[in-house]
């Protein structure tokens, strides 16, 4: 066992919710936090925070902006603009908050099933309605339907809040992706929230593309939300970013409260900063650690559970398998915790279509990968 990687029973003792929302025999497979340790620069400068007792509110702080953008010119080639990058609690907050500003209640948000279980939460919380285009699957990956897409926004639909990279299966959207979604949304008066915070967990093989490095027409119509906590596994300290590229789109979202920046934590923020300015190495072993683990689930499904459709993650350490096959019943999920001790996301969670899937989080041990793949092997 690694320093990267902590013994099981080390892990157990965390405080955080993947630990402690199911009894201590369950082996959380579930909500998406690393097991990893994290960066050592990240650790000390919080040591150093809380030995100066410097805990109060959260003030100015260009070294997130400042860190972000040296980010995005380091891993994707992009420079933004710092002058248009606030903070926000988290990205829930603050998509939430840029609904809230731009939508009225009974407006329809396109979002794209199987998504991020939270997204139906965040359009209930401002009285919006879900206009769903599915992705759709091929052997590959599951990908965008732009003419869906295209017929939506026909249709009246005027909010997007597209996932990218895509929680659950890990699909990176290509350049040619984005830029279509841009030209449809600038033609038919579309506002895109672009939620990229697995965007740092691609693999190095891959291109993450940022919405708003596309194109003018991109810019025009979008808004970034996203954070270090997804990528550095800091989710408990509470920050992100919210970005903007042109005019248009910061006077869009100028209603969002101000005091959103004052609602994160002054660890959070400087973590955050932390995470961008001086973390790739660590990033890097993070990101390798994942596409190990990803191959070796990749294996394992390969070899010991024939019939199941699986899908190869382009980034992160999340996956989506199609239990159907195996006859579990309603909520395969459900069978398999109170059968097996292993939690696994239910897929009726990231939309009604999906109760058959489950999506398991592999960024943990070579061991808990096994034995999870061997408690649904079980079933055959
Ligand atoms: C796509 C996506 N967005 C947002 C979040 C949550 O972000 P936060 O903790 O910053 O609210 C997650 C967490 O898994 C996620 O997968």
């Amino acid at each position: 066992m690694s320093d990267f990687l902590r013994p099981l029973a080390e892990l157990r003792e965390r405080h955080s919710s993947k630990w402690r929302r199911y009894p201590a025999d369950v082996l959380p497979m579930h909500v998406a936090e690393m097991d990893y340790e994290i960066a050592p620069q990240i650790k000390n400068l919080l040591i150093d925070f809380v030995q100066r007792s410097d805990l109060g509110y959260i003030g100015p702080i260009p070294e997130v902006a400042e860190g972000f953008v040296a980010f995005a010119q380091r891993h994707w080639g992009w420079t933004p603009d710092a002058k248009q990058i606030r903070i926000a609690t988290d990205v829930s907050v603050g998509t939430v908050e840029i609904l809230r500003a731009i939508t009225q209640p009974g407006d329809r948000v396109l979002i794209n099933t199987p998504v991020y279980a939270a997204f139906f939460g965040w359009l209930r919380e401002v009285g919006c309605e879900v206009a769903d285009v599915p992705l759709i699957p091929d052997l590959e990956t599951w990908r965008l339907d732009l003419q869906g897409i295209e017929r939506a926004f026909q249709d009246g639909v005027k909010y997007y809040l597209l996932c990218s990279p895509h929680n659950p299966m890990g699909r990176v959207h290509e350049q040619h992706e984005l830029e279509a979604i841009a030209n449809l949304a600038h033609r038919y008066g579309v506002v895109v929230i672009s939620d990229e915070i697995h965007a740092p967990l691609t693999y190095r093989d891959q291109k993450f593309v940022p919405y708003l490095s596309v194109s003018d027409a991109a810019r025009e119509t979008g808004v970034v939300v996203t954070a270090a906590s997804k990528s550095f596994n800091l989710a408990g300290l509470k920050a992100s970013i919210i970005v903007t590229q042109s005019a248009t789109m910061a006077e869009r979202i100028g209603g969002v409260v101000p005091d959103i920046h004052w609602r994160s934590g002054i660890l959070g923020g400087f973590a955050m900063a932390e995470a961008f300015t001086s973390c790739d190495d660590w990033l890097a072993q993070a990101v390798e650690a994942n596409r190990a683990n990803r191959d070796l689930l990749t294996r394992l499904v390969s070899e010991r559970l024939p019939g199941v459709p699986y899908w190869v993650a382009q980034g992160g350490y999340l996956a989506w398998l199609d239990l159907s096959s195996l006859n579990l019943g309603d909520n395969p999920a459900t069978r398999i915790l109170e059968e097996k001790r292993i939690s696994l996301v239910p897929g009726i969670d990231l939309g009604a279509d999906y109760g058959q899937y489950v999506r398991i989080n592999f960024a943990c041990s070579a061991e808990a990968i096994e034995q999870t793949v061997s408690a649904i092997a079980s079933y055959l």
